[in-house]
């Protein structure tokens, strides 16, 4: 578990499944990605998958957001094995409800995981792939201190800014 100022980051459990069909469901949260709104089947099997990598061999930390006084998600930030196989990089994602957005909650728990990876976890560099058309998300990243290495091109989805920062 991960607190700040005010938030508490956890790992998921099977009562916060109200909470992530609402986030995942939610049409402005998804726009950058290459999926539709989450059904709510879709949300159920999302959640299993996080909570059953908790004991998995590849690499993956999905917190949940929550605020403290009614342990309500209200987003998540996951490590995570990059994904698309092309880079051998761990990658740190963030995901905030629209309801709670611009008040500095992205900001926050992003830099409290990546404070997590590289005290606790050991890793000294970690990437976020950014929709080039998700302006916030870059400039989310980049005041945290990444800077951009290179552009990607994912089928589907466009182009991708690929940005890192390495613990100094
Ligand atoms: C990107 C996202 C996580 C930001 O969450 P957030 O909690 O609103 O972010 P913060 O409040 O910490 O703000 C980060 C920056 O974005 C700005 N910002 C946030 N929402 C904004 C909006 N709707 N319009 C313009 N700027 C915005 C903030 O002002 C801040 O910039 P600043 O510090 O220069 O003022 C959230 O918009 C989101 O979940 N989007 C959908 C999923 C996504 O794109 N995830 C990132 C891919 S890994």
């Amino acid at each position: 578990m991960i607190k700040t100022d005010n938030l508490v980051l956890r790992l998921f459990k099977p009562d916060d499944l109200s909470d992530v069909q609402t986030l995942l469901a939610d049409p402005k949260v998804i726009e950058f990605s290459a999926i539709d709104p989450f059904s709510a089947e879709e949300s159920l099997l999302w959640l299993s998958e996080q909570i059953d990598s908790y004991d998995g061999e590849d690499f993956k930390q999905a917190f949940a957001i929550t605020l403290p006084e009614t342990d309500k998600v209200i987003g998540y930030c996951c490590l995570e094995k990059m994904a698309l196989g092309i880079i051998d990089d761990i990658e740190v994602s963030v995901v905030i409800a629209s309801e709670y957005w611009n008040k500095g909650y992205a900001t926050e728990a992003v830099t409290a995981v990546i404070n997590y990876a590289f005290n606790q976890r050991g890793i000294r560099r970690l990437i976020a792939v950014v929709n080039k058309d998700n302006i916030v998300s870059q400039r989310l990243f980049k005041k945290i201190g990444f800077i951009e290495e290179e552009l990607l091109t994912i089928e589907g989805i466009g182009v991708h800014s690929v940005m890192a920062v390495i613990n100094q």
